[in-house]
């Protein structure tokens, strides 16, 4: 691939591993990488022909970050992983009906987009939401708080973790395998709740892979400073983004967010922005903070 610069990128075609590994093919790429090509790929894994080894084509994601590292230069964030919880979680009630929340995904796939700006590999877990997968990076789909947590569990290790997600704090303890059905004169049926497991408590965890800074977020709908600073401890996170979410405010599912960013030594204001303005001035602090 020739770049509108003066940098080439190779990315390396889906081969078999023998064919990698021949002295020809390496004694070929040695050639390019002395005349300054940046090669990206192979991945190993396994491949068409039932073998097993390097040849496989790399994810479009890591093709995209090494193009952008090329033109843009080395960038804060590179080499970093990003763990980025976004969206509600729908909560089965029967194979129909589902418990879920107001938020909208915005303000997560924002700081997953800003993050990868700044050159991180960032896995973005989203619940349900009507926005696109934002481009170049790897996007898993959930449904339930259960399948995030194990979706997060899967992506470790990385070095950061976002966690914007409206987690549902309780799932139908026993959600029926076929849709409920009224009957005449019955009463409406009764939904006993469990909780859910708190995924940013666990992400938080101290052990060997918890990421080196952890964020959270609170919606309040009052008292936000102090539940939020409360929630930090609680949670165990190093940063809390708090915001209002209370009546009249259009925070969930809104185009834009006024929030504070809590931490151990400080709390600071930052005035109404568009989401994404939030989320560019989140990932330069991130970015600060792990410099
Ligand atoms: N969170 C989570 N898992 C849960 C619940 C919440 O990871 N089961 C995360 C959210 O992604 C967010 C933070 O915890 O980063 C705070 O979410 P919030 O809804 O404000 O707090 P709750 O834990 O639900 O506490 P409460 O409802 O008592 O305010």
């Amino acid at each position: 691939m020739l770049l509108a610069t003066d940098k080439r990128v190779l990315v390396a075609p889906a081969m078999n591993v023998r064919m990698w590994t021949h002295a020809a093919t390496l004694a070929n790429m040695a050639t390019l990488v002395a005349r300054g090509v940046a090669v990206v790929g192979p991945n190993e894994g396994a491949m068409a022909c039932n073998e097993y080894g390097a040849g496989r084509l790399s994810d479009p994601a890591a093709i995209l970050a090494a193009i952008l590292a090329l033109v843009h230069g080395p960038q804060p964030l590179d080499g970093r992983h990003a763990l980025v919880t976004s969206g509600p979680t729908h909560e089965p009630i029967d194979p129909v009906r589902y418990i879920a929340n107001r938020s909208s995904g915005r303000q997560g796939h924002a700081i997953a987009a800003a993050l990868a700006a700044l050159g991180a590999r960032v896995t973005l877990i989203t619940g349900p939401v009507a926005l696109a997968d934002p481009a170049g990076i790897h996007t898993v789909h959930i449904e339930t708080a259960d399948e995030m947590l194990a979706a997060c569990a899967a992506a470790l290790p990385a070095d950061i973790a976002v966690c914007a997600a409206a987690v549902a704090d309780w799932r139908v303890a026993h959600a029926a395998p076929l849709k409920l059905k009224k009957s005449p004169g019955a009463p409406p049926p009764t939904i006993e709740l469990a909780p859910n497991p708190d995924i940013l408590a666990t992400l938080s965890a101290h052990g060997p892979n918890r990421p080196r800074l952890v964020v959270g977020f609170a919606a309040e709908t009052n008292d936000v400073l102090a539940h939020a600073t409360e929630k930090r401890r609680r949670k165990g996170c190093d940063w809390i983004v708090a915001n209002d979410v209370g009546a009249g405010t259009t925070t969930m599912g809104g185009e834009d967010n006024e929030v504070h960013l809590v931490t151990a030594e400080s709390a600071e204001h930052w005035p109404r922005l568009p989401k994404a303005e939030v989320a560019t001035r989140l990932a330069a602090r991130i970015a600060e903070a792990l410099a």
